[in-house]
């Protein structure tokens, strides 16, 4: 038994990031049960795992026997008491809506074993909002992973007022025992740390885009130029979390908030892309193409050959 003694995990959500916290923990040496509502969220989640089987390969050098072992410590359900019988940990990655999250608190609460601890991999809302309906409030906190797990690596810990010391302790340890560096939060806060720096970037680069400002590309190759080093911009993010998730977190802080900007966002979101089908670098199509997107072009962020000047001069307008 581990450290943490948290070794049998359920996921609930199969989506961008209830996928990859399900793989990632599988990968390494948790038995993981992934639950969805939608038998189509577990195919999207297969599908997604054989991706996962190929970045790892690539790019942890994992071998044919971890992907295999991997494969086999994974199984699927669609049937919600039968998916959580045996947790020791149970981590939610339902759609970041309120109302679906309350939901299924109050159906899982009675099907939970007494000892198994439940964190909330949401983005923005705090643990404190679904304590009291997951029926056990000091086993109850948040533990937040950020996308692209495998090479960000870092896992949020936040708890509420009555979460106990050793549910926080346990937490901790799965985290790193999955390879995690823990971030700790003091007190409950919305947009914990990543998404206090996050969301501002994204709604920022999000309404240069949807107001005619300037243009995806132009926005990420100004912000890979003056940072340097780094992989991709912030419309190449928005494609990473996904729109489906970009669109909940605007549309819902942009009511909260009163925030006009932030809603237009929202249906910009909805209306250019989700509509279309185009849910981001899940579904291989966002604001760009993948696998190879244009920001991963040799030439993306070179000064361009005099030739090009009329390409960028077209985009100037007033
Ligand atoms: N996408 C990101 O970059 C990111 C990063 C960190 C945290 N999160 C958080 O993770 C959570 C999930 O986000 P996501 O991007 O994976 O969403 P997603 O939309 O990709 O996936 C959500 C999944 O939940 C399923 N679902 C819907 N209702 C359900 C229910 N009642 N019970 C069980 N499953 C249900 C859907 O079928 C879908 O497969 C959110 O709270 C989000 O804030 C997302």
């Amino acid at each position: 038994m581990s450290q943490s003694g948290l070794d049998k995990l359920t996921v609930i959500g199969a989506g961008v990031l209830g996928g990859q916290i399900a793989w990632h923990s599988a990968y390494m040496g948790k038995t993981v049960v992934v639950y969805d509502l939608y038998d189509e969220g577990l195919d999207r989640c297969r599908e997604a795992q054989q991706q996962y089987a190929i970045i790892y390969t690539q790019d942890l050098n994992a071998s044919a026997e971890d992907i295999t072992a991997t494969q086999e410590r994974l199984s699927f359900s669609s049937d919600l008491a039968t998916a959580v019988v045996d947790a020791d940990v149970v981590i939610e990655a339902a759609p970041e809506i309120p109302e679906v999250k309350t939901a299924l608190y109050k159906e899982l609460a009675p099907l939970l074993p007494a000892e198994t601890i439940v964190a909330t991999n949401s983005s923005t809302l705090l643990p404190s909002q679904f304590a009291g309906d997951s029926g056990r409030p000091d086993k109850f906190c948040s533990l937040h992973f950020a996308n692209l797990i495998w090479s960000m690596n870092l896992a949020e810990v936040m708890a509420h007022p009555t979460t106990s010391q050793s549910t926080i302790l346990a937490i901790t340890q799965f985290a790193i025992e999955i390879g995690m560096v823990p971030i700790p939060l003091q007190k409950e806060h919305n947009a914990y740390v990543i998404n206090t720096l996050l969301v501002p970037l994204l709604q920022a680069a999000q309404t240069l885009v949807t107001n005619g400002i300037s243009t995806p590309e132009t926005i990420d190759r100004t912000y890979m130029i003056m940072n340097r080093g780094c992989s991709m911009g912030p419309c190449g993010i928005i494609d990473v979390v996904g729109m489906k998730t970009c669109y909940d977190v605007l549309s819902y802080w942009g009511a909260e908030n009163n925030d006009e900007q932030m809603m237009t966002n929202a249906e910009y979101i909805k209306q250019h892309f989700i509509d279309q089908g185009h849910m981001g670098l899940l579904s291989g199509q966002g604001y760009y193409s993948y696998p190879e997107p244009t920001y991963q072009s040799a030439d993306f962020l070179e000064v361009p050959d005099i030739g090009r000047a009329e390409e960028f001069a077209s985009l100037v307008s007033a």
